[in-house]
């Protein structure tokens, strides 16, 4: 496998907050990886450093060595990044097919109306039923299950090589969840992307990763295939997790 990344001794501060410490590990070409992680340990911050996305009061050090772009990539269109909160993602007083024809017009020489067509076909592709008409709806006539499907189609307009999911399910319903994940699946395995899907529950990650990457407090504190992982974690906190995620179904099988 080649390596999409590779990462060394990634640090971020916020002021004097240590949000990343000497984070280093690869991303492999093809690979969903799944960054694991409470509230608070820079899994975001890991997230928006990949893709450029860290804000001005931020200080970065340690390199990000991209071996299949040609200088750094684009986001946008090099790599997809969705959000965990859809609606953030849209203009509210703008059409879906407007939006996503807007995303397309900007990498791909397209006419308007040729655009609208590649915008269905994108809809098509995220599983949004009657995609021709939901292009004239607004951002608040979907449901959010909806919404982060539209937010994924926009995050893959452009092809990317890597899509980043940044929590894409912790605003939805359990079910919902679920099929937002199945979708994120079956889109990555129809391409060649490569998938750093981003969320608190290694039981949700562990559904369909490849590899988990287990962050506490700014560390990477484990990091493996996922079967090495789950049947041998190295990390106590990783244990801790593993446990209480057991504990957990053993409640709802009572
Ligand atoms: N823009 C920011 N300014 C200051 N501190 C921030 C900013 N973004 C995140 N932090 C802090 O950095 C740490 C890591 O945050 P974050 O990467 O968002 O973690 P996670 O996504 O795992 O919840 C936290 O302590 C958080 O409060
Ligand atoms: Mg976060």
């Amino acid at each position: 496998m080649s390596k999409l990344a590779a990462i060394n001794n990634l640090s971020v501060q916020y002021g004097d907050v240590h949000a990343l410490q000497n984070i280093s590990l690869d991303i492999q070409t093809g690979e969903k990886l799944a960054i694991i992680g409470e509230s608070g340990s820079g899994k975001s911050t890991f997230a928006y450093a990949l893709a450029g996305l860290l804000p001005f009061n931020s200080k970065q050090t340690g390199q990000i060595n991209w071996q299949e772009f040609e200088g750094k990539p684009k986001t946008g269109r090099d790599i997809g990044f969705i959000f965990q909160n859809p609606s953030a993602s849209f203009d509210p007083v703008m059409t879906i097919g407007n939006q996503l024809a807007e995303i397309i017009t900007t990498y791909q020489g397209l006419s308007k109306t040729q655009a609208l067509g590649e915008a269905a076909d994108l809809l098509n592709r995220v599983q949004i039923a009657e995609p021709k008409a939901a292009l004239q709806r607004y951002p608040h006539q979907l449901s959010g299950g909806q919404k982060q499907r539209v937010a994924i189609a926009a995050s893959i307009a452009a092809a990317p090589k890597l899509l980043i999911a940044d929590e894409p399910t912790s605003a939805l319903d359990t079910i919902v969840q679920g099929e937002i994940v199945s979708l994120l699946e079956e889109l990555v395995g129809q391409t060649d992307m490569t998938l750093l899907f981003i969320t608190h529950d290694i039981a949700l990650a562990s559904q369909f990763a490849d590899r988990l990457a287990v962050f506490k407090q700014a560390q990477l504190v484990e990091i493996g295939a996922r079967e090495q992982v789950l049947s041998n974690p190295s990390h106590d906190y990783t244990k801790m997790l593993i446990a209480h995620c057991l504990t957990l179904d053993d409640g709802s099988a009572a």
